[in-house]
């Protein structure tokens, strides 16, 4: 996001938050149903896919592998390509924000033999790593050239692939689904192992797809497949969307909320879990973690009621980070109201995202009046009762503008969001939504 193009909005402070709300599809699943439309044999018809712009960087890039995409009202269909023939193309895939984008595709790329492509995008994600993706799919058999040989632009030369058992040294589910994507094409069966669960759309979409895919413990394996089928899919509220309105919810006085078609795979309700644990009125039905065997097809959706109460302070523990590592920093926003400390612990993958969650958290925080001190791997936050306001900036970072336009909600003096723009990443109704929510 250009610093030109930045706006500027203010969230005064709200009286009570009343009514319904219904988040923006969800972002890694709409990624992955593009990417895995573009691979089929057959059309694929997406309903409630995200109309974003990371989103539609990701149909851009299809188009450009040679999909045909039709973007009708409700629905996008994809005629894609088959999972062996993405096409040529001249320069380079624009990625934009995308980090979704730029790890998961080269899985399928690293497939395509003896073709080089070469992946580009913003300047925030000309700062975010891709040798997380370069080491396996290099043991695969690819070649894979980046800038320092860690950052983008980088480019992609194809081959055929092995299959490798592959150890994940983090948990993360771009790399995992990368992986996973080049297994589809790779001689014999891939394995992955996580050192604790991520979010699992990857592998659902892939059982819908009629891939053989199983879980035991911790460890994920595929065998290759001829062609994918997948038919249709729709796209689930966004969890890490949805948190946002249940975070204004649980803390501007008096607010009664109705969180309407969330995402309730366990793998992405830990904030849900973490704001019930420090007391929040968060109701509604959560799938149970899956145990081992086949991967179960398919998303649960859920709606939840959200009321206003008082919180305590909570430990967040790594095991719980990867199920909930985009809502962090609203779980540092819910420490400023809530008594005693709230921790996060093994976070450092915050570190990477869109911009360096941990630092520009606790200096936005900060400069609303937070006691917030970060640590290599999260932060510490006193809770103090409430939060003064003042001005915020997203850094160009979606995540962070959103934060900063709840915290006006809830503080004293309400926030000024430099950047407010960045929404438009993941959740481009965003400030109408909350409009809505405020004149009833
Ligand atoms: C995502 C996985 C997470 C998350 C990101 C989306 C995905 O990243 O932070 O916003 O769609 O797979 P990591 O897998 O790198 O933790």
């Amino acid at each position: 996001m250009s610093k030109s193009a930045a706006t500027t909005v203010r969230f005064d402070p709200a009286g009570r938050l009343k009514g319904t709300i219904v988040p923006p599809p969800d972002k890694s699943i709409s990624h992955r149903a593009a990417m895995l439309g573009a691979m089929a044999s057959e059309p694929v018809v997406i309903r409630n896919y995200l109309e974003a712009a990371d989103t539609t960087s990701t149909l851009n890039a299809m188009v450009r592998l040679g999909a045909l995409v039709e973007r009708r009202p409700d629905e996008v269909v994809i005629r894609g390509t088959g999972l062996r023939e993405a096409g040529e193309v001249d320069g380079v895939i624009d990625v934009g924000n995308a980090g979704t984008l730029m790890r998961l595709l080269p899985g399928w790329l690293a497939g395509q033999k003896d073709r080089t492509y070469t992946l580009d995008g913003d300047s925030s994600i000309r700062k975010r790593p891709v040798d997380r993706i370069a080491v396996p799919l290099r043991e695969m058999g690819a070649s894979i050239e980046a800038t320092d040989d860690r950052y983008p632009p980088f480019s992609i030369t194809g081959a055929r692939l092995r299959a490798i058992d592959y150890t994940l040294p983090v948990a993360s589910a771009q790399v995992k689904s990368c992986v996973l994507f080049a297994g589809l094409v790779a001689d014999g069966t891939t394995i992955v192992r996580e050192p604790v669960p991520s979010r699992d759309h990857t592998e659902r979409m892939l059982a819908i797809a009629g891939v053989s895919l199983r879980r035991e413990g911790n460890a994920i394996s595929l065998t290759n497949a001829d062609e994918l089928v997948l038919d249709e899919l729709t796209v689930p509220g966004d969890p890490s969307s949805a948190a946002f309105a249940i975070a204004a919810g649980v803390l501007v006085p008096k607010s009664r909320l109705l969180v309407k078609g969330s995402g309730a795979n366990w793998t992405r309700t830990g904030f849900v879990k973490i704001v019930q644990r420090m007391g929040g009125v968060v109701l509604g039905e959560l799938e149970d973690p899956q145990g081992d065997g086949p991967v179960s097809p398919g998303e649960p959706i859920t709606d939840l009621d959200v009321a206003h109460g008082p919180l305590v302070g909570t430990v967040v523990e790594p095991h719980e980070v990867p199920l909930a590592i985009d809502e962090l920093p609203l779980v540092a926003l819910l420490g400023c109201f809530a008594e005693g400390e709230t921790v996060v612990r093994g976070a450092q993958e915050l570190r990477f995202k869109e911009s360096d969650r941990i630092a520009l958290v606790v200096e936005g925080l900060r400069g609303l009046g937070a006691e917030i001190e970060a640590t290599d791997d999260g932060f510490v936050v006193t809770g103090t009762g409430g939060l003064r306001g003042g001005t915020i900036h997203s850094h160009g970072d979606h995540r962070l503008a959103m934060l900063g336009a709840v915290a006006g909600l809830a503080s004293d003096e309400g926030v000024e969001v430099v950047g407010m723009d960045a929404a438009a990443v993941s959740y481009p109704t965003f400030t109408e939504d909350f409009t809505a929510l405020l004149r009833r």
